[in-house]
């Protein structure tokens, strides 16, 4: 019975190694607020889908992980939307590996998810250290003088280096102990630096005048993050021209180099991967593939969210659904809008 017990605990320790890898803290974003729970760093160990490192870092910055969540979350919201005509559409599921089989199988998409996701907890921490909610971080003041362009520099600078310092600690971590021997993890080291990149390459002054009655004599100016928005839309372009690559020894070292000599070199801006992706047509809940059939579709587009492509040539129902909108609206004097409620019949084309 003892040999039993033995086994039982071996089976547990393979299933926990095994199910935390690269992304799996992505599901810090499916746990409850962290806020009340997380008072004291021996809750850490309580969080699931955290590799050891991770559960220690959180041991030392306890107070960071409330952002590390939030980050997780914008990554996933963001990759929905970037994603939601597109086959594969981002859609998460139940268990710890949050994106399933995708988001580990060296493809394009799994390129998105950790520039988005090391890229989201980058754009959190250094959002909190701004807001003056963490301990170890605040905002820099230290950007002092005038400019060429003759305005004076003051007030709050976002100072994304703690949060991009703290985004390679915690998000490159798993990669880190896998080696760099590994092409996974050459290769998701690479895009999580180019996610972090792209905050960094669109930070964006912000103004203000000062001087009577809106004259602006003095113009005191900040630098802030983009909008998370834009990061995605910067990345969803990096997707869609990512570089395939294989891995090379050069010396001791192993590099990635794109797979074809007519391919243009990458920058550290860029996306690369090593796997072509699957077609992503057929429902594969093992992969975490959800299949595009039931998939809301665009007769007229000839893009990825047309009929032809988006139900990889299935064909398509068609239903007729009712729209209720707001129409004839009048102004009344002073001051209100009436509309009245319009119904009207919208043709729906649904994948086979
Ligand atoms: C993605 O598509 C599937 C159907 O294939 C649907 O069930 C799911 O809700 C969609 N997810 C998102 C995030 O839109
Ligand atoms: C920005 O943050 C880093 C890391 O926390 C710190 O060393 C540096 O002094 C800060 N810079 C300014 C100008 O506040
Ligand atoms: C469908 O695609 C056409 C052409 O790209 C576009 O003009 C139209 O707005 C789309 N319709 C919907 C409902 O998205």
């Amino acid at each position: 019975s003892s040999e039993k017990m033995e086994i039982v605990q071996l089976y547990v320790v393979l299933i926990s190694v095994r199910h935390i890898c690269a992304v799996t803290w992505l599901y810090l974003a499916k746990q409850p607020s962290l806020r009340g729970t997380l008072r004291d760093s021996s809750a850490c160990e309580g969080l699931k889908g955290l590799a050891e490192e991770q559960v220690r870092i959180c041991q030392r910055q306890v107070e960071a992980m409330d952002s590390v969540k939030h980050g997780a979350e914008l990554a996933i919201e963001e990759c929905q939307h970037q994603f939601h005509n597109r086959r594969w559409n981002c859609s998460t599921l139940q268990g710890l590996q949050v994106f399933g089989k995708v988001a580990i199988q060296g493809t394009r998409e799994s390129a998105f998810i950790h520039a988005i996701s090391s890229a989201g907890v980058a754009f959190a921490v250094t959002r909190a250290c701004s807001r003056g909610e963490l301990e170890k971080c605040g905002c820099d003041r230290k950007i002092h003088g005038v400019s060429p362009e003759g305005f004076q520099w003051s007030g709050c600078s976002d100072n994304l280096s703690y949060g991009i310092a703290f985004s390679q600690a915690f998000v490159d971590n798993p990669e880190r102990s896998r080696g760099v021997s590994s092409s996974r993890a050459l290769m998701n080291l690479h895009n999580n630096e180019a996610g972090r990149k792209a905050i960094l390459s669109h930070m964006k002054v912000e103004c203000k005048c000062h001087g009577v009655s809106g004259s602006c004599e003095v113009r005191t100016c900040w630098k802030v993050m983009p909008p998370f928005h834009k990061v995605g839309n910067v990345l969803k372009e990096k997707f869609e021209g990512a570089t395939e690559v294989h891995p090379k020894r050069v010396g001791s070292r192993k590099l990635l180099v794109p797979k074809s000599s007519r391919f243009k070199p990458y920058t550290a801006h860029d996306l690369v991967y090593l796997v072509a992706s699957p077609d992503f047509c057929d429902r594969d809940p093992h992969s975490g593939v959800f299949g595009t059939s039931g998939r809301q579709c665009n007769r007229t587009s000839h893009g990825m969210d047309g009929c032809e492509l988006l139900c990889c040539g299935r064909g398509f129902h068609t239903a007729q659904a009712e729209v209720v909108e707001r129409c004839s609206c009048k102004f009344h004097w002073c001051c209100s809008v009436k509309c009245k409620q319009c119904r009207h019949l919208v043709e729906v084309h649904t994948c086979r």
